[in-house]
């Protein structure tokens, strides 16, 4: 059994998935919430440690204001339904991006649900919002180049001193990367942590993305020879 400890997933086609019914985009962002309850549950069923979601990016403010709006609303909604379901399960939530950035009633909400669950030892579930990956690498690169001008750290930095200033330290890196929608792209997403990862992509829209196309995905994981650079034992 290869053990799959930090999954992530691009959760993409909300949009176009209500659309085909008929529906407006943010119809579909609310069964996409809803959807990251029931992932959320299985993959701590199937014994995933970390599930990282990509949940709104650094370029997702291109969007229309109604969506961007609405997807601002989304948290409230969220934890108002589940928090105390992730407290019960012991989940920690943990919400990576720039959240000072992002409307203070929706920061407010987020920073709530991570104090609530600060103390817990279950699944780790890591919401990316308003999370870009060059971002997060340059926002280090600032933050080291300032340690170093006030002398808290050296030249001899090496690639694991540079995680710990990644917003993913807490986390080991991730294992398999699996992006819904057919979309065959990283959408700059966890450039740094997905240097080892299996890579998966899924035909399903993130609504359709059921506990069953999940144990698929783990299943595949399972036939995938991870070699990390070296030779495979013969
Ligand atoms: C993913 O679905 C959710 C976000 C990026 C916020 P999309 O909203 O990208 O849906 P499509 O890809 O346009 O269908
Ligand atoms: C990636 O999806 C971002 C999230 C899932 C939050 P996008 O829909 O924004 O990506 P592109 O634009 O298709 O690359
Ligand atoms: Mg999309």
């Amino acid at each position: 059994m290869k053990e799959c400890k930090h999954l992530a997933i691009i959760m993409d086609c909300n949009g176009r998935w209500a659309k085909a019914q008929g529906k407006p985009r943010t119809a579909g962002h609310l069964v996409g919430a809803d959807n990251v309850r029931t992932i959320a549950i299985a993959a701590n069923e199937m014994g995933i440690k970390y599930l990282t979601l990509y949940a709104f990016s650094t370029e997702n403010w291109k969007r229309s204001q109604d969506e961007v709006g609405y997807i601002m609303k989304l948290p409230s909604i969220f934890f108002k339904k589940y928090m105390q379901e992730f407290l019960d399960r012991g989940f920690k939530m943990n919400i990576l991006g720039e959240l000072d950035k992002l409307p203070p009633a929706t920061h407010k909400v987020l920073q709530d649900a991570m104090d609530e669950s600060v103390n817990n030892t279950g699944l780790n579930l890591n919401i990316c919002m308003n999370y870009g990956s060059q971002r997060e690498i340059l926002l280090a690169a600032k933050h080291y180049a300032q340690d170093v001008l006030d002398g808290k750290a050296d030249l001899s930095l090496d690639e694991e001193g540079f995680e710990k200033y990644l917003m993913t330290k807490d986390f080991p890196p991730v294992d398999l990367l699996v992006r819904t929608s057919g979309e065959l792209r990283i959408s700059n997403y966890l450039l740094w942590q997905i240097a080892y990862a299996e890579l998966e992509f899924v035909p399903e829209s993130w609504p359709e993305f059921t506990p069953e196309v999940l144990k698929r995905c783990l299943d595949e994981y399972q036939n995938r020879d991870r070699r990390f650079g070296g030779v495979k034992n013969v």
